[in-house]
C-alpha cells in the first residue's frame, strides 16, 4: 500500500499531462450512473479531481461530493483545480480507513481506481456501510479491462493490480450484499453498477 502511496505522489505532477480525458465519454459513463441533484458522493481515489466537474454538473449545488484519495500530491492538484466548486471536501487517506459514517452517501464512484485496491472483498463491505440503503457503488474505467492490465503490467509499482473481468466482480459484489444492476465489459469501456440491498 505505501508503495502505491509513492507511486502516486511522485507521478502526481504529470497525471494530468499524460492521461488522455475523453469528456465526452467520461460525461457518458457519469451519465449511465444516475446521479440526481442533491445527491451525496464519495469519489474514492479522485486522483488530481478528473471526474469531479462531471459529479458536480449532476448533483449541482445542493450535492456533496467527497473526495478521497492517499497520495497527498495527488488530492491536492485536484483541490487546486477544483476546490472553487465549492461543495467538495478533499480527505487524504486510504479508503480502508474512511469511515465518516454508517449511510452517509447516495453514491460511492472508483473511477480508474478499483484495481488499485488489495482486499477487494473487505473493500466491497467497508463500502456498503458508508452507502445508505438502496445507495449505489460504481466502479468504472473509460478504458478496457485488457488495456487497463497492461498499463499496469509495464509498471512495477501497480503490476499486481489487476482488473477481474466483469463477471467475476459481479459475483464479489453479491457476496458482499449488493444487487448487480449492470455490467459493462466491454472494448471501450468498464462499467458495473451495484446497489445496496
Ligand atoms: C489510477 S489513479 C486514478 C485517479 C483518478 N480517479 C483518475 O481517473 O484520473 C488511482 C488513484 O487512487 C489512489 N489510491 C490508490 N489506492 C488507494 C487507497 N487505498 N486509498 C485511497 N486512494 C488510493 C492513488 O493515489 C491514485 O490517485
Amino acid at each position: 500500500m505505501s508503495n502505491g502511496r509513492e507511486f502516486f505522489d511522485k507521478i502526481a505532477s504529470q497525471w494530468d499531462s499524460t492521461r488522455a480525458v475523453d469528456s465526452k465519454k467520461i460525461a457518458a459513463l457519469v451519465e449511465m450512473v444516475g446521479l440526481e441533484p442533491g445527491f451525496s458522493v464519495l469519489d474514492a481515489g479522485s486522483g488530481t479531481g478528473v471526474l469531479l466537474p462531471f459529479i458536480k454538473k449532476a448533483i449541482g449545488s445542493a450535492g456533496k461530493i467527497t473526495a478521497v484519495d492517499f497520495s497527498a500530491n495527488m488530492l491536492a492538484k485536484a483541490e487546486e483545480k477544483y476546490g472553487s466548486l465549492g461543495g467538495i471536501s478533499f480527505a487524504v487517506g486510504d479508503i480502508m480507513e474512511f469511515v465518516p459514517g454508517h449511510g452517509v452517501f447516495d453514491a460511492v464512484l472508483c473511477f480508474n481506481f478499483f484495481p488499485h485496491i488489495m482486499d477487494k472483498q473487505k473493500f466491497m463491505t467497508h463500502i456498503r456501510v458508508l452507502l445508505r440503503e438502496g445507495g449505489f457503488l460504481v466502479l468504472m474505467h473509460d478504458i478496457s479491462r485488457q488495456q487497463v492490465n497492461a498499463i499496469h503490467q509495464d509498471s512495477e509499482a501497480v503490476k499486481n493490480d489487476r482488473l477481474a473481468p466483469g463477471e467475476t466482480v459481479s459475483g464479489w459484489l453479491t457476496t458482499a450484499g449488493y444487487q448487480v444492476t449492470q455490467i459493462i465489459d466491454a472494448e471501450d469501456r468498464y462499467f458495473i453498477k451495484a446497489v445496496k440491498s
